[in-house]
């Protein structure tokens, strides 16, 4: 299933055997959560509890690419395997109008990972979604190249202060604006369950920081930079916004061209440039 952020490996999320066959499609650790995906704010309440700081940022930014983990209100729902036997939730509402048609016509909640196996980069367009899991799929949707192509921003809501899980398509900044200050970045960089293993990685090594490519590199360039057969530039007129659709796509490219490793670029870290250089130091093995 295509959405604005990714696209999704879909399956009904009250039912443990579709969702099981999520997690074999992936090779994805069970200890991992999935995100429950509905129409709107009043299908999110019928079995997630949300305080009053989530429904402002629901407010703010659904449809979109905001995620929000609250307390389960129904666990029937959303089963104990997609929660990985957690007491809480992560709920979304996807802006994609094909993911919105999917989830209106089904009416319950949609869990759905990002369609890669699990560690690999996120597919972004659907035939890199076909690559990734294509084979395990009854169906697949032709939904074009995915608009924002980062995954969500990720939000506990718990109790306490609000908790940053993973930066994603919406902003800090953009959520500060909303419900105030967060926590700094290091605080919350381990929380998020499936945060934890080597991530978003491409076969070829990734190095950081880079100006430019050795021998035997290819180049994901940021801004104004020269063209040739391994050069990749995320945005030539450094706007981080297609930056961060062109990501994935071209972290794929790159690796087709089996470089000896894919040199990156520098990318400022306001704004977009968190979520792009938290999934970058993650396919570099950095975060551990
Ligand atoms: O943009 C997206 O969010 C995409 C599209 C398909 O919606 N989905 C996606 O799902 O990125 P996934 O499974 O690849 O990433 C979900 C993240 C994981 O880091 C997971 O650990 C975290 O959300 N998560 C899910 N449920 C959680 C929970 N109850 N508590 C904390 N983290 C949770
Ligand atoms: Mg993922």
């Amino acid at each position: 299933m295509p959405t604005e952020t990714v696209y999704g490996l879909a399956a009904d999320a009250s039912n443990a055997s579709a969702v099981a066959a999520i997690y074999a499609a992936k090779g994805r650790p069970d200890f991992n959560p999935l995100i429950a995906h509905v129409t709107d704010l009043a299908a999110a309440q019928r079995f997630v509890r949300l305080d009053a700081r989530a429904l402002k940022l629901a407010q703010a930014f659904w449809p979109g690419p905001l995620t929000i983990v609250a307390p389960i209100a129904d666990p029937a729902a959303v089963c104990n395997l997609a929660r990985a036997g957690l007491d809480t939730v992560a709920v979304r509402v996807p802006a994609h109008p094909m993911a919105r048609a999917v989830l209106a016509a089904f009416g319950g909640a949609v869990a759905a990972p990002s369609a890669n196996r699990s560690g690999r980069p996120s597919p972004t367009t659907y035939l890199d979604a076909l690559t990734e899991t294509g084979e395990s799929v009854a169906l697949a949707l032709d939904g074009g190249p995915c608009i924002i192509g980062l995954e969500s921003t990720v939000i506990a809501l718990i109790d306490g202060p609000p908790r940053l899980l993973r930066p994603g398509g919406v902003t800090r900044e953009q959520i500060e604006a909303v419900i105030g200050p967060l926590a700094p970045a290091d605080d919350d960089a381990k929380r998020s369950p499936g945060r934890l293993a080597l991530h978003y990685a491409p076969e070829a090594p990734v190095r950081l920081d880079a100006n430019a490519a050795q021998p035997g590199e290819a180049f994901l360039a940021f801004g104004p930079a020269p063209t040739g057969e391994r050069i990749f530039n995320l945005s030539p007129s450094a706007n981080l916004a297609e930056a961060a659709a062109n990501l994935f796509s071209m972290l794929r490219a790159a690796d087709y061209t089996a470089p000896t490793a894919i040199a990156v670029a520098p990318i400022p870290d306001r704004g977009l440039g968190e979520a792009i250089n938290d999934r970058l130091r993650r396919a570099a093995g950095y975060v551990g």
